[in-house]
């Protein structure tokens, strides 16, 4: 499986299925590919209405591919996305959507939204669980994650602070997860969220093994 950061909180997985993760691209200031450079998704997945995590290019890169649009209920029934003509599944806090071998469950976040809850993702693909917290804020809940949905193989964390946690939680998130590789997100795409890398690698590592993905880099799991 290979995890690809496009830049800001934009993942790609690519295993059996391909997954973007809040599509944030064409007004992206680090984004590392334009759509056209995008593979065909099968998933799209969206932890919130942020613009900086959902918008136009969801919607289309959604109705090139015949995406799936998965999130929570109120993102799903938004009139662009019912109008847009693709296929979304909304689910909520707590539950999880299984298809084809591949499965989504929604977990918590601390933050704020235009409508709908907050969220993030633990994703089972191809045996491997890849948790992607949205933004959010530290809470110690994250450490019941692992024990519903069993060890996390790979979390990917933001870190820059200002709109959610720092390098300092991030660190403190990933005692209670215990991921067995995490990649920093949601940092260096404007000065507000400018992060030091190091000081969150510096701080985790011992609970983790961190991986820096520069926008467009690729970790292979
Ligand atoms: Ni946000
Ligand atoms: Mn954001």
């Amino acid at each position: 499986m290979k995890i690809t950061r496009l830049g800001h909180a934009t993942v790609l997985i690519e295993g059996s299925k391909t997954i973007l993760i809040d599509p944030f691209i064409t007004d992206n200031p680090k984004a590392a590919r334009q759509i056209d450079e995008i593979p065909k998704i099968d998933y799209i997945l969206v932890t919130h209405d942020h613009f900086d995590h959902f918008g136009e290019d969801a919607l289309q890169i959604a109705k090139r591919d015949g995406s799936t649009l998965f999130a929570v209920h109120e993102v799903t029934v938004r009139d662009d996305v019912s109008q847009a003509g693709i296929t979304a599944v909304g689910a909520n806090i707590g539950g999880t959507y299984s298809e084809d071998g591949i499965s989504f469950s929604i977990t918590p976040a601390i933050h704020s939204a235009g409508g709908g809850t907050p969220s993030g993702f633990v994703i089972h693909l191809d045996g491997k669980n890849i948790y992607q917290s949205g933004d959010t804020a530290l809470f110690s809940d994250m450490k019941l994650i692992p024990k519903l949905f069993g060890d996390i193989d790979v979390a990917l964390l933001p870190i820059g602070g200002h709109y959610t946690m720092d390098e300092k939680g991030a660190a403190l998130a990933v005692e209670y997860l215990n991921p067995k590789v995490t990649i920093p997100i949601h940092y260096d795409t404007w000065p507000p969220v400018e992060a030091d890398t190091s000081l969150f690698a510096k701080q985790a590592d011992s609970h983790t093994e961190v991986h820096i993905l520069e926008p467009g880099q690729t970790y292979d799991c």
